[in-house]
């Protein structure tokens, strides 16, 4: 391949050269690499046209991370439609090719094979059921959904009509649903009665209706049926599946801009209010598709499966955008790693004969401890590829994957990115000669900094360390904060002018490949899934007998990382068991189960500096059951508190 074939969309899918000859040598990525930041309007003007334009863009990049003025856009003045370029004009090539597989939470029951010209009758109907109760461009659309077909007809139906969805995973609670709907203003929350996993039932429609207390009295409530189990109906109940069996088949896509924004997911940060991050059409289609193909080396007619839900932004690139942008055929889980028992993954693996699967280290951390027998059961002889996100995965879990599941034969592309960057930042290629724990280089068109944490200086050449930001945009990146362009501005590009700032740290090693080091701000990474530790602690003081909360994250053998969270009760309550079950309790219903603290530590006192700010560094230290080093304590106003927690730690060893 040349480099020209390289920069021509589609050339891949068209030209498979045999499962294990590389999509992109070893040569071919640091040549394209080169290409693609020394000339972004040209590299990107090309892989522009992977996708259907209705009025092709002539502008291709007008991005700025000046102070003052941060303005992202890509393809600018091209017009286009996101579902259109998922179904529609796969039709003629692909209608009876199956896009979506969807397998359900038990595996008793039989998976749906949903042909690409299925979708597009689904999508429509969802379509024209949305417009029926009156939305149209621009309008916001929450769904609160089970790992069902009809989410990702909801997502597809919403960008059909220019609506914007937020996805609020199904774990979290009713005061985070209603906190997300007022967020942005939602005019029409899709749930459905239960959510089924791991052999239980959530009960999403009754959440629904809690979190709809809160809300305005004019927000509608669409309900999917997916258990026939009892739900309460209200005056602004609809019954989708009633009016879709009703609806026309047929709905033409709007035409949209290339920045109207595709969709909000809101996510945590390091205050207490998660943020909405916004992604808009074209550059972030653009960016999805391409990142599908390339980093897991996707052939026509090959399988795919991400294991995510649709409720993070992992489920939103690789379940649904990427891959549908590619004309693959991808897997839709309802269920979890564990049920009915250690060998789901495999089972469903061989079962689908899955060519690429792509997971999240704590699944993988959980399935080892179960032992490889679950995996020697099935047949795994299609897999091709694997891949890891959402954390940095341990050279244990990496070599277990490698050996265990993909015989030694599969490269791991170890992903990295975020809400933030749409798709992946960094990770190796299939061609890449591997560093287990590394996710090594960047993807095309991305250039990453290592810059020094206090000065805010790059740091050049290899076998460096500092915070990673990037020096440029790419067309995935996030555009906006909904509501709130002074916050994106603060978040992302006031530490370290002039760059994006990740929030992770690095390491540049000798051979100038990346490796994560892991969040320096007050985010933890709980089982791959990002906790501001300011949201636990806002939750914990909200309860009555709570006086104050500091939260940390410690090394855990399955999550990554726990949640330690330190309790400070107010004057006359008694530390008790039933209380600590009680808080556990109240943080799960004021978030959702994975804010749930693992471990809660009684705190008479926490340490703090004379003018009352928490030294986290300690309660870090502690916390890690590493409290022979803690540094320098003089600033503190009562270093006795120290001894104290050291005490009555709750992490030994
Ligand atoms: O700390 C990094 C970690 O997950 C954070 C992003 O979380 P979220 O927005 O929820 O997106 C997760 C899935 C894309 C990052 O700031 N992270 C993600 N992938 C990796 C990772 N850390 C190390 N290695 C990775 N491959």
């Amino acid at each position: 391949m040349t480099t020209e074939d390289l920069l021509d969309p589609k050339v891949v899918s068209s030209a498979a050269e045999g499962p294990l000859a590389p999509l992109v040598s070893v040569e071919d990525y640091t040549r394209m690499y080169e290409a693609s930041v020394q000339d972004p309007h040209r590299f990107w003007a090309k892989e522009g046209k992977r996708i259907d334009w209705i009025t092709p863009f002539t502008k291709v990049k007008n991005t700025s991370f000046e102070p003052g003025n941060i303005d992202i856009r890509w393809f600018e003045d091209g017009t286009l439609n996101v579902s259109a370029n998922c179904i529609d004009r796969h039709l003629e090539a692909r209608g009876d090719q199956t896009a979506i597989i969807w397998e359900p939470d038990s595996p008793e029951d039989p998976a749906l094979h949903i042909t690409y010209r299925n979708l597009h009758r689904s999508v429509c109907r969802m379509a024209n059921v949305l417009k029926g109760l009156g939305v149209g461009k621009g309008d916001r659309v929450v769904i609160y959904l089970p790992m069902i077909p009809e989410a990702a007809y909801a997502m597809l139906a919403c960008a059909r009509i220019g609506a914007i969805h937020s996805i609020v995973f199904a774990g979290f609670s009713p005061d985070a649903l209603g906190a997300r709907i007022n967020g942005c203003d939602a005019k029409v929350v899709i749930t459905a009665d239960y959510a089924p996993r791991g052999g239980r039932k959530t009960p999403l429609k009754s959440n629904t209706d809690t979190a709809l207390l809160h809300c305005k009295d004019d927000v509608q409530c669409l309900v999917v049926k997916r258990t026939g189990g009892q739900t309460t109906w209200t005056d602004r109940d609809h019954d989708y599946n009633a009016l879709s069996a009703d609806a026309s088949v047929d709905c033409s896509p709007e035409e949209m801009s290339a920045e109207d924004p595709l969709f909000i997911l809101y996510t945590s940060g390091s205050t207490g209010q998660p943020k909405g991050v916004v992604h808009t059409s074209g550059g972030y289609l653009v960016y999805a598709a391409m990142t599908h193909e390339v980093t897991f080396d996707y052939r026509d007619g090959d399988v795919f499966w991400c294991t995510a839900d649709v409720g993070w932004v992992t489920g939103h690139s690789y379940i649904v955008y990427g891959p549908l942008a590619n004309g693959a055929t991808t897997i839709m889980f309802e269920g979890v790693p564990t049920y009915p028992d250690a060998g789901r993954f495999w089972q469903v693996c061989a079962k689908h004969k899955v060519n690429q699967f792509y997971t999240a280290p704590t699944a993988i951390r959980a399935l080892m401890g179960a032992g490889k027998e679950w995996v020697e059961k099935h047949d795994l002889s299609d897999l091709r590829l694997l891949g890891s996100v959402g954390e940095p995965i341990n050279p244990e879990a990496w070599n277990w994957y490698n050996e265990v599941v993909g015989k030694g034969k599969c490269p791991i592309v170890d992903t990295f990115w975020q809400t933030e960057t749409g798709g992946h930042m960094l990770t190796p290629l299939p061609s890449t000669k591997l560093k287990p724990g590394a996710a090594q280089q960047p993807f095309f068109g991305v250039r990453p900094v290592v810059l020094e944490p206090t000065s805010g200086e790059v740091i050049e050449g290899n076998g460096v360390e500092g915070v990673l930001c990037m020096g440029d945009s790419w067309p995935g990146q996030m555009r906006t904060v909904w509501g709130d362009h002074a916050r994106f501005e603060k978040t992302y590009f006031s530490d370290y002018k002039g760059y994006y700032f990740s929030g992770d740290g690095c390491r540049r090693d000798e051979d100038g490949d990346y490796w994560i080091t892991g969040r320096v701000d007050d985010v933890i990474n709980v089982s791959g899934h990002r906790m501001g530790t300011a949201e636990v602690e806002s939750a914990l003081v909200a309860h009555a007998k709570v006086a104050e909360s500091a939260v940390v994250g410690y090394p855990h053998d399955v999550k990554g990382q726990g949640i330690y969270a330190y309790v400070t009760l107010m004057n006359g309550e008694e530390p008790s068991d039933a209380l600590r079950k009680e808080l556990e309790t109240w943080v799960r219903t004021e978030i959702g189960p994975i804010a749930k603290p693992d471990l809660i530590q009684w705190a008479p006192g926490l340490p703090k500096t004379r003018s009352g700010k928490i030294m986290r560094r300690i309660l870090r230290k502690i916390a890690e059951d590493d409290f022979g080093s803690l540094g320098d304590t003089s600033t503190l106003a009562d270093p006795s508190v120290v001894d104290d927690l050291i005490e009555n730690r709750m992490n030994r060893g």
